[in-house]
């Protein structure tokens, strides 16, 4: 069995495109509440102290590491922690995140601040430093922050939305105002990553979780135009940019053009379509639906193969489309990294 070293993780020659003897994989949301461990502290502390709190952050961000078995760490945090430094209001009641303070005006954009990271999100570089530390040598930890077009719509709804109506009317009918929201959160998000990658965490995400509302037109102008700045702001060498717009299969070669090493890739695409589509020199992610954990073995392993027969050996991280459901099974989630591990070094031998 091949044991990476430090130097070189597998998740991270996968990233480069690299042969690797082994498909690596984690999870999105590999850290949270389907967890009787990650519960047990929730118990106690609410998620935002969570996220706030260094010495927490890093403990529930190593609950899944060795449970698990997965090939890269990401930090424990959330979307919307930048968003407070900039004069937000952000809560977490049951039903999913609250935005107070965001943007319902025009005008609002202008009371929007922009500090430094250094001021005001520290808490997570020092997360990342107690990680660094307390990581086994062969998992990387993943950095990540939300692309300004998913900031704006939690800024502009208030919380979650199905339509994003309000956000979508806001560019409509306020394009000079949302210009100026994207330009600042595009400097928000790029300097919190750099933060993280001075912190020493080895790859970044960035998560356009909701980039699929938007039509081919505007996520040239929303999307791709910010998330490339972001990706040329925040490139060093030897750390991987990993772009996740979910949504975006149909004008997926558009998310190519961010200029990302890894591109996320939903259940909606085929892998093998996928790379087609992104063209050489990239690596991808994904591709598994989360809902299937949440069914039998047989077929989810038979999904699980699919993946990796579409995705080929070289270049590919496994993940799923979307992040694990609260209500998934911990031993299903065991199962499937176990599986991927063996099932895809098995391929190797057979080529
Ligand atoms: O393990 C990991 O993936 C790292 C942790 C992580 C969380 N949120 C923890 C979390 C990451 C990477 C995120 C990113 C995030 N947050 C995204 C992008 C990824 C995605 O899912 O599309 C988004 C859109 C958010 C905003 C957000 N935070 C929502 C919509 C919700 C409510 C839904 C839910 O699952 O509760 C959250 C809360 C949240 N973020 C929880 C966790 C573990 C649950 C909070 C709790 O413990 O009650």
């Amino acid at each position: 069995m091949h044991t990476p070293t430090e130097a070189d993780p597998l998740f991270l020659r996968a990233c480069r495109g690299e042969p690797t003897e082994t498909t690596p994989v984690w999870l999105m949301r590999q850290a949270g509440r389907y967890m009787a461990e990650y519960r047990a502290i929730r118990a106690r502390a609410d998620f935002l102290t969570l996220c706030h709190d260094p010495a927490l952050a890093c403990e529930v961000t190593l609950q899944p590491i060795a449970r698990l078995g997965v090939d890269a760490a990401i930090l424990f945090s959330d979307l919307l922690v930048p968003l407070e430094p900039m004069g937000a209001v952000v809560k977490f009641p049951e039903g999913g995140p609250e935005i107070e303070q965001g943007v319902t005006r025009p005008d609002d954009v202008h009371r929007l601040r922009t500090p430094p990271a250094a001021d005001t999100l520290n808490f997570v570089g020092d997360a990342i430093r107690l990680l660094v530390r307390a990581l086994p040598a062969h998992v990387p930890l993943i950095g990540f922050a939300g692309a300004p077009f998913t900031l704006a719509s939690y800024l502009i709804e208030g919380g979650g939305s199905k339509q994003f109506a309000r956000t979508k009317a806001f560019l409509y009918q306020h394009p000079a105002e949302a210009e100026v929201l994207f330009d600042k959160l595009a400097l928000v998000v790029a300097d919190f990553l750099r933060l993280q990658i001075d912190a020493r965490c080895r790859a970044v995400q960035i998560f356009d979780s909701w980039a699929g509302a938007l039509d081919p037109e505007d996520y040239a102008r929303w999307g791709l135009r910010y998330t490339r700045r972001i990706v040329d702001a925040v490139r060093r060498p030897g750390v991987p940019v990993i772009v996740f717009a979910k949504g975006t299969g149909t004008y997926f070669e558009q998310v190519a053009q961010t200029g990302a090493d890894v591109l996320g890739v939903d259940w909606t695409l085929r892998m093998d379509q996928a790379r087609a589509l992104a063209g050489p020199g990239v690596a991808l992610q994904g591709n598994l639906d989360p809902c299937r954990l949440l069914g039998e073995w047989a077929p989810l392993q038979a999904a699980a193969d699919r993946v990796l027969d579409q995705a080929g050996t070289t270049g590919h991280i496994f993940n799923l489309g979307h992040g694990i459901l609260p209500q998934t099974n911990p031993d299903q989630v065991k199962r499937l990294v176990d599986h991927v591990h063996a099932a895809s070094t098995a391929r190797r031998s057979r080529a």
